[in-house]
């Protein structure tokens, strides 16, 4: 079965720090990779932008290197590469000046769409509204896509919505959250609403809890100064987590549409509770060696930045009073492994006799490696000798279920461009998502800087730290293991 690919219609895509990391990393190779699927079509263009002295054909081989060492998957060959580089054009241009503007006005068409992707450092963010409205380089149809961190609380989220929404309407504002493009977040939508099987059971009288998390097993590498001024919390709970346990937690929209969509998730982030300090352990990592902790990685021996956060959640709706949400994500941890978890309430009572304890049902969602879906159920245990239980996984790992298809499944990014491109936003977060986020952020990051408490140490490779067990132990429940 091949995968369904509609190509998107002509566009002039402007990319803003297209010499830098991301664009090199995740933009162009995931440009690339569409156009190989057949998505682009010919008339599509591709500009980068950026203060260093290149020029076409410095940057096309940039973007040639580029695509040879980040797109393993799905290569169209050399001449692929070749045909990809022919739309790709270069403009220098310093964000605070005013010429470079005019010359990137002159790269850009009159009857296409147009996308600016901002992949500058967050403090750019304003300037470059600004100077694209001052130069004229947009109209109603533009679109701009805003890269993460969007703010880093709530005033600051506030101000930077503040300056956006001066120069753009909502409906042309891109935030990205990559972990929206996953195959598999999407999938949680498909199986919630797609199917009748779950719905009815999705709630506090059936789900006892749900479990999510996002563990890494690399540690903050060459991005420590980044990382130390933001921490788990805003690097990954605010935007991803938050993004997981909306999708996980909302009602089921009216229909499949962006502000429909987004409408139900708002709703889930402002009836969060605040989190006491009880119900969070925030975490730092040890090094294997000297030299390789967290506080040698980000070079700052006083730092009090948290590379792991376990929080306990509670809804307070209708359809979650009673069942908490516990949420952890963290770097050195024991494997790369991200996954929703709902367990299901145990039978209300047993009929069957014997050691078998009686177990809820769990639906897994796994987003990374391996995507797919499990559930496991309990099943009488083959051959003759009684009634005996046994639990097993119905299994549903997306590579055996689609085979060869999976390899041209778009990552992330591939598929966030091109919804950009077609002008859909409902795998981005509006602006009044985001500061509802933030909302709830800000006074649980209030009160650990008030106690000034320092994260707890963990070892690299193990689960986070002994604190963090406790807080479903105490609950009478635990955290499923991290592996991949
Ligand atoms: P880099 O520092 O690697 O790149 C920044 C880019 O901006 C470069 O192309 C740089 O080129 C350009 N730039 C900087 N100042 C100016 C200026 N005054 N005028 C014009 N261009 C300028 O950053 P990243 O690529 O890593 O990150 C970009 C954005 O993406 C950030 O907001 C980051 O938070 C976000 N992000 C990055 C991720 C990643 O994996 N890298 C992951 C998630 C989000 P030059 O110096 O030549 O001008
Ligand atoms: C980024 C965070 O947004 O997401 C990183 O800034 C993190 O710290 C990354 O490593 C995780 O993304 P993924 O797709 O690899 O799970």
């Amino acid at each position: 079965m091949a995968a369904t690919t509609i190509p998107v219609d002509p566009f002039d895509l402007v990319i803003l720090g297209g010499t830098g990391d991301l664009a090199r990393r995740k933009i162009l190779p995931a440009l690339y990779r569409r156009m190989c699927s057949g998505q682009l079509p010919p008339e599509a263009r591709i500009i980068g932008a950026a203060r260093a002295d290149m020029n076409q054909k410095k940057f096309r081989d940039f973007v040639r290197k580029a695509i040879t060492e980040f797109s393993t998957a799905s290569p169209c060959g050399d001449e692929g590469i070749e045909n990809f580089l022919k739309i790709i054009d270069y403009e220098q241009l310093d964000v605070f000046a005013e010429d470079g503007w005019k010359r990137l006005k002159k790269h850009l068409r009159k009857d296409v769409i147009t996308a600016f992707y901002f992949s500058v450092g967050p403090s750019l963010f304003g300037e470059i509204a600004r100077k694209l409205t001052k130069h004229k380089l947009t109209d109603d149809t533009t679109r701009i896509v805003v890269e993460k961190p969007f703010g880093r609380d709530l005033a600051s989220a506030k101000a930077l919505n503040a300056e956006l929404t001066t120069c753009f309407d909502e409906h042309q504002i891109y935030r990205i959250d990559h972990y929206l493009g996953k195959e598999t977040v999407q999938n949680l939508m498909a199986v919630r609403f797609g199917n009748a099987l779950f719905e009815p059971l999705w709630n506090a009288q059936h789900v006892d809890h749900v479990q999510i998390t996002v563990a890494e097993d690399l540690g903050v590498e060459g991005r420590g100064a980044y990382y130390d001024k933001s921490g788990a919390m805003r690097d990954m709970v605010q935007n991803h987590l938050m993004q997981l346990l909306c999708l996980t937690a909302m009602e089921p929209p009216a229909k499949y549409g962006a502000d429909a969509v987004r409408d139900e998730k708002l709703k889930v982030i402002r009836a969060l509770e605040p989190v006491p300090p009880g119900d969070y352990v925030r975490g730092q990592y040890l090094g294997e060696k000297p030299g390789d902790s967290y506080l040698d990685h980000v070079n700052n021996p006083d730092s009090t930045t948290e590379s792991f956060i376990a929080l306990k959640v509670n809804i307070a709706n209708w359809r979650w009073a009673g069942t908490p949400f516990y949420l952890r994500t963290g770097k050195r941890l024991r494997a790369r492994m991200s996954e929703i978890a709902v367990i299901f309430k145990d039978p209300p009572h047993s009929i069957f006799e014997g050691e078998f304890n009686r177990k809820g049902n769990v639906l897994i969602i796994r987003l990374q490696p391996d995507e797919g879906m499990t559930l496991r159920v309990t099943i009488k245990e083959p051959g003759p000798g009684g009634m005996r239980l046994m639990e097993v996984p119905l299994d549903m790992t997306f590579a055996e279920a689609l085979g060869e298809q999976i390899a041209f499944l778009p990552d992330a990014y591939e598929r966030l461009i091109m919804d950009v491109i077609r002008g859909d936003q409902t795998l981005f977060m509006r602006g009044d998502e985001v500061e509802a986020a933030w909302g709830w952020v800000d006074p649980i990051r209030a009160e650990w800087i008030k106690s000034g408490a320092r994260p707890l140490p963990y070892d690299t490779g193990s689960s986070g730290p002994e604190d963090s067990l406790m807080l479903l132990h105490r609950d009478g429940r635990r955290w499923r293991k991290i592996k991949s």
